[in-house]
């Protein structure tokens, strides 16, 4: 039986060095934000929220905030964000898949590639639709397949450890034919939109040394690689490649999916 419980202890560890990235997942968050629709007062829940760019920007645009994560580490981190931005946003440590929040409670859920982590798509989408309101808004940032974060995610899955055959992909949430299978009986008027962001890199192996050194997926493969030196250097040099395809005047550019429906 899968251990779900080890599965999480595993991503608070992996997502603990990730704050740095930040700055530039915070590029992506007024685009959710404007996405979404939400209005000044409307009571907005941030999953998977991080160091809480996604909450803050929509506290920026008059909503009451609210966000919560698995990594105790990045929760810190949003709690000084809030502080530092001047904004009363209660950040809370949680499970996507185990909200501690009453049914019907928000306006908006949004997630900024965050509840595409969980584990169980089907008992996080039950959460987040559970403490929406009825005829509130759901939306989501999520990594296609097709595109470099889904690419670099096939490059981890082959070089690094096998995983438990049942857990599912976290780039399944960039298709857009299953995310209507997940959502689509809780959630009506569904759409989609593509956007992107840069990330400032000198060269390709720069981006890929700032990917090993926060980005937890990546550098457990590094680790993982420790004992294997040759296969270590091609699986870097597989991204240095990969990176190359999206280097263009010292950015990495990043296309992602936004998805947005409404509860039924
Ligand atoms: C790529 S980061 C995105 C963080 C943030 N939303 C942003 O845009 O900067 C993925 C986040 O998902 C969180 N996460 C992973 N599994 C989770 C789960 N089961 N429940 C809640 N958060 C989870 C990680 O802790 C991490 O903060």
């Amino acid at each position: 039986m899968t251990d779900y419980n080890s599965i999480k202890e595993k991503a608070r560890q992996m997502w603990s060095t990730f704050a740095a990235f930040e700055t530039v997942t915070g590029l992506a968050a007024p685009e959710l934000v404007k996405f979404s629709g939400l209005q000044k007062g409307d009571r907005v829940l941030d999953v998977g929220c991080g160091t809480g760019v996604v909450a803050i920007t929509a506290a920026q645009q008059g909503a009451k905030a609210f966000g919560s994560d698995l990594t105790p580490e990045l929760i810190d981190r949003a709690k000084e964000n809030s502080k530092i931005s001047g904004f009363d946003i209660n950040f809370i440590v949680s499970d996507v898949e185990e909200l501690p929040y009453d049914d019907e409670s928000f306006d908006f859920v949004l997630s900024q590639f965050g509840h595409m982590f969980a584990p169980r798509p089907n008992v996080a989408v039950r959460e987040m639709m559970r403490v929406l309101k009825t005829g509130g808004v759901i939306a989501f940032s999520t990594w296609p397949p097709e595109l470099l974060t889904g690419r670099l995610f096939a490059l981890t899955a082959k070089y690094g450890p096998p995983l438990p055959e049942d857990l599912p992909s976290p780039v399944e949430w960039g298709d857009v034919e299953e995310i209507k299978k997940r959502i689509g009986d809780l959630a009506k008027h569904i759409s989609f939109h593509r956007a992107q962001y840069g990330n400032p890199a000198m060269s390709p192996a720069h981006m890929r040394i700032l990917l090993e050194t926060h980005i937890g997926p990546i550098a457990a493969v590094i680790k993982y690689l420790e004992d294997s030196p040759n296969k270590q250097s091609l699986f870097r040099s597989e991204i240095d490649v990969l990176l190359g395809e999206y280097f263009e005047n010292n950015t990495v550019i990043q296309s992602y999916l936004m998805t947005r429906g409404i509860k039924r």
